[in-house]
C-alpha cells in the first residue's frame, strides 16, 4: 500500500484538477479503447477516476489502486458516473484475481509508476482469458539520442520522487512486444506538450 500524506494527497488532488484537460487530450483515444466493454472490467491504477466516464453506466471495475490517497475521489466519480467499485488496495504486480477470467483489462499512465513494468504486464496476460484485450495509454523513453531523452535521463530522480514512482525512461514498447500476447497494436503519439519529459506517448491494445 502507498500512503503518502503529502505527496499522495499532491497527486490525488493534480489527476482531479488534470480531468477535463485529460478528458480533452485523451478521450478520443480512451473512447476508442474502452468502446464495447464488457459488464467487468479490470483497470490497474484507475487513480482518481479519470476513466470512469468511459465505461457504461453498471459497469463493474476492479480497480487495483495501492495509493490509499486516491480512493477517496476515485470512489466520488464511480458515484458519479454509476460505476460499481471493487477497489483492491495492492500492486498490479500480484493481484486476486482469477487466471483467465478478465476480457477487458485497462492502464492508463500506470506502467510508468509501477516498479516492475513487466511484471504487471505478465499479470495481464494470467488473468485475461484467450480474445481477451490489455488497453493502455503510456508515455515512453524518447528516441534514443535525442535532446528529450537527456532531459528524461537529468530529472528522472527528482521527477519520479514527486511524482510517486513515475519512471520518464521506461521502454514500454519493448516490454509490450516481448510479453507474448497474440497480437499487439501499438500506435505511437507525439504530444503537443510544454511538459516535454512526457511528449513521447503510445496507444495500445494487446490481444491475448
Ligand atoms: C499517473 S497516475 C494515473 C492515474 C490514472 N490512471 C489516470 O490516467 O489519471 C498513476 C497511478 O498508478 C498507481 N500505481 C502506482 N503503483 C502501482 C502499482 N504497483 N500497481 C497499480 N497501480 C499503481 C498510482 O497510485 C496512480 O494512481
Amino acid at each position: 500500500m502507498i500512503d503518502n500524506p503529502v505527496r499522495g494527497r499532491f497527486n490525488s488532488w493534480l489527476l482531479g484538477a488534470l480531468d477535463d484537460y485529460m478528458h480533452a487530450r485523451y478521450g478520443e483515444a480512451k473512447t476508442r479503447l474502452l468502446k464495447g466493454a464488457p459488464p467487468v472490467v479490470l483497470e490497474i491504477g484507475p487513480g482518481s477516476g479519470a476513466n470512469l466516464r468511459y465505461y457504461a453506466p453498471g459497469t463493474r471495475v476492479i480497480a487495483i489502486e495501492p495509493n490509499a490517497r486516491m480512493h477517496e475521489r476515485l470512489r466520488r466519480r464511480a458515484e458519479q458516473f454509476g460505476v460499481a467499485l471493487d477497489i483492491h488496495p495492492v500492486g498490479a504486480e500480484h493481484i486476486d484475481v482469477a487466471t483467465h477470467s478478465v476480457d477487458l483489462a485497462c492502464a492508463t499512465l500506470v506502467l510508468c509508476s509501477v516498479a516492475n513494468p513487466a511484471a504487471v504486464v505478465a499479470e495481464m496476460r494470467r488473468v485475461l482469458r484467450p480474445g481477451g484485450r490489455f488497453v493502455l495509454i503510456e508515455h515512453v523513453v524518447a528516441p534514443s539520442g535525442s535532446l528529450i531523452a537527456s532531459l528524461q535521463r537529468a530529472i528522472s530522480s527528482p521527477w519520479r520522487w514527486v511524482f510517486e514512482g513515475c519512471n520518464l525512461c521506461n521502454n514500454t514498447t519493448a516490454i509490450l512486444e516481448e510479453a507474448g500476447f497474440h497480437r499487439v497494436e501499438i500506435e505511437p503519439l507525439v504530444v503537443r506538450t510544454v511538459l516535454l519529459p512526457i511528449r513521447y506517448q503510445i496507444i495500445a491494445s494487446c490481444t491475448c
